[in-house]
């Protein structure tokens, strides 16, 4: 008879307190037949970090604090499941364990731990980056061909990862400096138009891309940083300090907002995508993954799908639900539903908090 497992994922290395509830359907022999998500609450703090234009560490955590007993709550509740008959449902716990903010981290990660001793269920640690990689395996899992090349794109990293099979990911290029998520999130400061930085250049690019409007007098033009180099790292702090230098000689850039989101987006997806498609020659993978919060990025979905039809004719493109995109608790639980199988470490005496935790 087939059997199922139920996973519950903890998520808090950032701004964002998560949890979710993920069932793996398991065939005859123990083979995962699918992921079926029965809850995914965010508490996101975005509104209390905003006025500050970032995270601040101290409040994340003590928001953190609050949230994370009432988000996990109401993950057992929309999952159908009864609070006091917990134990008996959840089969094994997975959680973030970096890399992230220590403070923040630390929530997600002492709850794991009670929540193990207490249940005596199996905890296990969780990289951030693999997390968002495993967003993809969600409702497809049995689609993805490996060798598979990863790009992902978030708030702290960007990198390109060659995934060989589960619990085998090796990065093969990453930014020398900015994130390209740091980097939407720093040109929008510069632009005034809000924080999380992504969200708001990607609808001034659409409002200018909709306007019909061209570059105005004195064409806009920022640099694809690397693009030429063979190398398959990336640097996006050029391009942000491009972009300071260009209002800096504009006396009305006020005038032209919308025009400047357009040209910064278009550079660092342009510069992604040429990097994507240069690796996956490069290795001749079958597969190519996005992930991480810039991965909700319209542009960046739709012309990376294009190119990558255009140009590698034998390749599968896949991206994450857009649900999925930013940190949340479900892709978490589904790379423990892996760990799961795997057989990882899972003594919730051994879990610790890694806040430069790499892949
Ligand atoms: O993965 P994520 O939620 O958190 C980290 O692990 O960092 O990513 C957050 C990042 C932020 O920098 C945000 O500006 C960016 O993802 N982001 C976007 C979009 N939505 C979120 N960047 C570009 N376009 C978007 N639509
Ligand atoms: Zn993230």
């Amino acid at each position: 008879m087939n059997k199922t497992i139920n996973i519950l994922g903890i998520e808090t290395s950032c701004d964002e307190t998560a949890a979710a509830i993920v069932r793996g359907g398991l065939g005859k022999s123990g083979e995962l037949l699918n992921i079926e998500v029965l809850s995914d609450i965010v508490s996101s703090q975005i509104d209390i970090h905003k006025k500050w234009g970032g995270v601040v560490p101290e409040v994340a955590a003590r928001e953190h604090v609050g949230q994370i007993l009432p988000v996990l709550d109401e993950a057992l509740l929309k999952a159908g499941f009864k609070k006091e008959k917990a134990k008996e449902e959840i089969d094994t716990i997975a959680v973030t364990v970096g890399p992230g903010l220590i403070t923040s981290l630390l929530i997600g990660v002492e709850t794991a731990k009670s929540l193990s001793f207490a249940w005596q269920k199996p905890v296990y640690g969780i990289n951030h980056i693999e997390g968002h990689i495993y967003a993809n395996f969600i409702a497809r899992q049995d689609k993805i061909v490996f060798p598979a090349l990863i790009l992902t794109v978030s708030g702290g990293h960007t990198l390109l990862a060659l995934m060989k099979g589960h619990g085998n990911i090796k990065t093969i290029g990453e930014t020398r400096d900015d994130a390209a998520g740091e980097a939407f999130d720093k040109a929008a400061q510069l632009l005034g138009i809000g924080y999380p930085g992504g969200p708001a250049i990607a609808a001034q690019a659409e409002l200018f891309g909709n306007s019909g409007q061209k570059n105005p007098p004195g064409a806009i033009k920022l640099p694809r940083p690397m693009i030429n180099s063979q190398e398959l790292d990336f640097s996006f702090s050029g391009l942000k300090t491009a972009l300071r230098y260009a209002l800096e000689n504009d006396k009305h850039w006020k005038k032209h907002i919308s025009a400047y989101a357009h040209e910064f987006q278009q550079a660092v997806v342009d510069t992604l995508i040429h990097k994507t498609i240069k690796a996956a020659q490069k290795h001749q993978v079958k597969n190519i993954l996005l992930s991480g919060g810039v991965s909700a990025n319209r542009t960046l979905r739709e012309e990376m799908k294009k190119e990558i039809n255009d140009k590698i004719s034998d390749c599968n493109f896949y991206m994450p639900d857009l649900k999925y995109t930013t940190d949340n608790a479900a892709m978490i639980a589904a790379a423990g539903l892996f760990a799961h199988l795997k057989e990882r470490s899972s003594n919730w005496k051994k879990l610790r908090v890694n806040c430069t935790l790499e892949l």
